[in-house]
Order: C-alpha cells, then structure tokens, then sequence
C-alpha cells in the first residue's frame, strides 16, 4: 500500500501512478507570491524534519512549486507527483492542505521536529495526482483551558496537530467558575484572583472527593496574541468563549459586584453552578470592557458569549433581577438569560463582529447573525436553521470527546455517554430524516473537549486522539469516501505512527495504557439511550 492511500482526512480523488519521487537534501521550493505563508510553513516544518534548506528556486526549476489557480476554490488543491512536486490551489489555505498532504505522503518522521535519519538522505513521495477540497467550512474543535488550563507551548502543539487534520477552528473557551485564563488589563484581579483555584474536584463531583491541590494559570494578551497568529499561520481561527451569564464563578470571586450576594471563591467544584452574574448595568459595562479588549487580540469574525446552563435560582431571589424582567417586560427572570447575552452581542456587532451562543439561547432570542453551537443534541441547531441562522452542530452524545470511549470500567474516570470511535467516525452533521433547505446554513461541526477529568495535554491527547482524527475525516471527506474498516486501515497503517511522530498520547486501539488508568477515581457513566425513554415518559 502507498503512502497515498494512507491519508487522513481521506481526499476526494488519488489516482496513484507508478513508482516514487526522491527527494533530497538539494531539494528547492518555489510559490507564487500569494502563498508565501504555506511555502514558508513547509520550508519551516519540513526543513525541521530534513534538515534541508529547501532554498527558493524558479517555479520552472523547483522540486517543489505552489502554484495559484484561481479557478480552484481557497481551500482546494491538486497536487500532483511526476518529475517533481506541483501543486495547485486556490488560496493559501488550499496550498497549506496540499503541503500537510505532501507530509503525510512524506512518512511519519516528517512530522518530528529534528531529523532522526542522516539528513543528506533521500525521501521518497509516491508518484501520485490528488484533487482535494472539504466538505464543510466550519471544521472545529472546542477546547475548555478552564477547567484545567493547557499550558501554552502545548496549546500550540495541539494547534499543529489540528492543522495537520486541515481543522480549522478553535473555539478557546477561556472563562467558567473554576478558572479565568485571559490577562484583561483593565480588570487585574481576573486573572491575579480568578486564574487559579485552592483544589479541585477529584473525578466526579458528586463523590465529594477533592484533590487539595491548587491548580491555575493563564495566558498574557501577548501569549494569545502569539495563538491567534500561530494558528491563522495553520488556516485556523481562534474564536475565544468569554461565558455569560451563568459559568462566571471565577470573574464574581475576583469582582464579586458582578454577583448576585454572598462572596464566593473561585469554584472548587464540577457541575451546574446556580452562582450567576447579577444582570446589572455594572456586569453589562464591565463586560462590554472585557469585550473590548477581547477583540483587540481576536480577529475572528465571531466571539462566543457562552450562554449555557444559567439555573434561574440566583435571579428568582434577586430584588435587582426582578425589577429587571419586570422592566424589560419579560414573563419572568429566566428571559433574562437571553436579554442580557444580547445586550452584549450588540457591543460586538458594534465592534463588527457577529456572536457565537451555545443552543440555550435559541430558547429565547438569539441575537441577530448569531452562530449556534447545537450541543444539547440537534434540536437547538435545527431550530436556528429553521429561523435562518448559522450553525454549527456539537451534539453532546456524538462529539463530546471527554465522554468514555468504551463501554466497562477500563476507560480512566468513565463519564458521560459511551462514544466510541466508530460511533465518531459515523457522525454526520445532520440527524436522519433532516431535510437540506433550511434558511439558515450549516457550516458543520466541532468536538467538543472539556476538561474536567482532563487535567494534563497527556489527558487531552488521550481523549481526543484518534477520535478527533475521525471528526476530521467526517468534515473534510465525502460522505461516499467514508468507509470505517477504511480509517483503521489508515489509522494502523501510518497515522497513528504520525501522531507518535508528533508526541500525541493517543488512546491505543485496544484500550489504554496502563499508565493511562485512573484507578479509583470515580466517573459518572451515563446511557444515552436510557435518558431519551424517561425523557419520553
Ligand atoms: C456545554 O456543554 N455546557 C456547552
């Protein structure tokens, strides 16, 4: 088998002809002008891992050329293996895809950082024509530095491991109750009071078993800066989850006037937290003040509000917060919820950026151009298609990749719903039976990682890896190129050995490594199918 029919996410077309392409140390590059940043990725990367120079050379005389086709969409490309290396592309983000290809035909050791064979050695590349383009624009992880926070040099490994799947969205959810981790200049004790929290909960927190370890950390507006840069180098937009009005545990703790009572600590807990922010002109105004610091540092077209799980309990027993439904003319407080999330989704149209909610905001109204994140199931997402938003679907029991992998009680701190790998890899964005006229457009998906019971990048990587390799496949292939047996092929033929290359801790095949256990720390198993029949009766 050649290493193009190893690839992951499988392309759209491989014809494969005969025999390889070698290249070597005098192996030079060339690329129109208008995808330097892809031929400076691939001199950068695979320099790294040849010990190359890769000097420039003429498109006519290069081992390898960029070349622009305008009658290709950006993130197409055909590349072609013959006497040399020729790509095509319609964009930079198109030529930076056909050079990830172009790696992974190249073998797992040109995922390392540093040669490991003689660098005067040749590589071969299978001689081989390849058209390719995804399926889906939206292609997405969510990743929580919250709950516990993913130190930066390895946020920006798992950036280039996303790149190296062509994802192409990072939704950073920066803020919940148990940690705040972006440095806001204007309000110091967000971070200096909300970045870190005295101990955590150990496994889940209804066993009532705390670690007594602190556990904090949080990037510097340069560190995010240094992110965003990182990443839209990789074709990947950061977008940064600032989570209102529910999950702000950390932000009250640090400035509890934004409250709605008693002093609380930065939460030591998991789980739904009644704690909510006081829906006063003072929250509106501190976060509009976030916000504009928020969008100093984050290009992205949209910035989440969060918007999920707000118990109305807080508000229910709040002077201020009744006056305020009653006010707005709002039946009662829980309106308030969607109220004050738009407020600030005004702030950023102001700013001219559009507003990214998880589903719960559909229950009431959604800003104007919102994105929908649908995670409570589909339901949330097919509504705001319905009403002719956009959205993007993360169903809970489909692509929550800090959920249990099997069935049993070998998987480390087992929670949530079984979600095997096949079970990702079958995902499809829309249920059965949707139909696919809606008003509003389905960009496509993204796992969702929260952290929890995640707390190292050993941890995430185990969660998310290989699953995360089948989400990719799932929104970058076409459907009919999808085949399971297929992926396992792939995946045990050369990608798992890739992410080896680039210090990935995946999750074996056949379960985990013993050093992967968490003996004795309790999880939560839940059964999806059980949940739906009492939500039934
Ligand atoms: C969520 O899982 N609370 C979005």
């Amino acid at each position: 088998m050649s290493a193009a029919d190893l690839l992951v996410p499988v392309p759209c077309l491989i014809e494969s002809g005969d025999g390889f392409l070698e290249l070597d140390s005098a192996t030079t590059l060339a690329a129109d002008p208008e995808l330097s940043s892809a031929r400076r990725w691939l001199a950068h990367t695979l320099g790294a891992s040849t010990g190359w120079d890769l000097f420039p050379a003429t498109a006519a005389h290069a081992r390898i050329s960029l070349r622009l086709d305008p009658e290709l969409e950006a993130e197409a490309y055909r590349l072609e293996v013959g006497a040399a290396v020729v790509i095509h592309s319609g964009g930079p983000a198109g030529a930076f895809y056909a050079a990830q290809t172009l790696l992974q035909m190249l073998g797992p050791a040109a995922f390392r950082q540093a040669p490991v064979a003689e660098v005067g050695g040749g590589w071969q590349v299978p001689k081989v024509s390849i058209q390719d383009q995804p399926r889906f624009g939206y292609r997405g992880v969510m990743l929580d530095v919250a709950r516990h926070f993913m130190p930066k040099d390895n946020l920006l490994r798992f950036i280039e491991v996303m790149a190296m799947h062509k994802l192409n969205v990072l939704h950073l959810h920066l803020t919940d109750d148990q940690g705040w981790r972006i440095q806001i200049n204007r309000y110091p004790r967000l971070t200096e009071t909300g970045a870190w929290r005295r101990e955590s909960s150990l496994g889940s927190w209804r066993a009532g078993i705390f670690d007594g370890l602190p556990h904090g950390g949080f990037y510097s507006q340069d560190d995010l800066r240094e992110v965003v840069a990182f990443a839209a180098e990789r074709h990947i937009t950061v977008i940064p989850e600032i989570d209102v009005p529910g999950h702000s545990q950390a932000a009250i703790a640090a400035y509890p006037e934004l409250g709605t009572g008693a002093d609380v600590e930065v939460w030591t807990r998991w789980g739904i937290n009644e704690t909510v922010l006081e829906v006063s002109d003072t929250s509106l105004e501190f976060y509009r003040n976030v916000l504009d610091e928020v969008v100093e540092i984050f290009p992205s077209r949209w910035i989440s509000l969060g918007g999920d799980e707000v118990p109305p309990a807080q508000w229910q027993s709040s002077a201020e917060a009744q006056a305020k439904a009653a006010e707005l003319g709002l039946p009662d407080v829980s309106g308030l919820h969607s109220w004050f999330v738009g407020q600030l989704a005004k702030h950023l149209d102001g700013h001219g950026r559009a507003t990214s909610v998880w589903d719960e905001i559909g229950d009431g109204e959604l800003p104007d151009g919102a994105l929908v994140a649908s995670w409570r199931g589909y339901e949330g997402g097919l509504k705001a298609l319905e009403s002719g938003y956009d959205v993007v679907m993360c169903p809970e029991h489909k692509l929550y990749l800090d959920h249990r992998q099997a069935d049993g009680d070998g998987e480390p701190v087992p929670v949530g719903f079984v979600i095997t790998l096949k079970d990702v890899y079958e995902f499809e964005p829309l249920p059965a039976g949707a139909h696919d006229a809606y008003p509003g457009r389905l960009l496509g998906a993204q796992a969702n990682i929260w952290t929890e019971h995640l707390d190292s990048p050993r941890r995430v990587h185990f969660a998310a890896f290989p699953r995360l390799s089948a989400v990719a496949e799932v929104l970058w292939s076409r459907p009919e190129d999808r085949d399971y047996d297929g992926f396992l092929t792939r995946l045990e033929g050369g990608h798992l050995e890739r992410l080896e290359a680039m210090g990935v801790e995946f999750r074996p095949l056949s379960g985990p490594k013993p050093w992967q256990l968490r003996p004795g720390v309790v999880g939560w198993k839940r059964d999806y199918d059980a949940e739906q029949r009492s939500a039934a009766e």
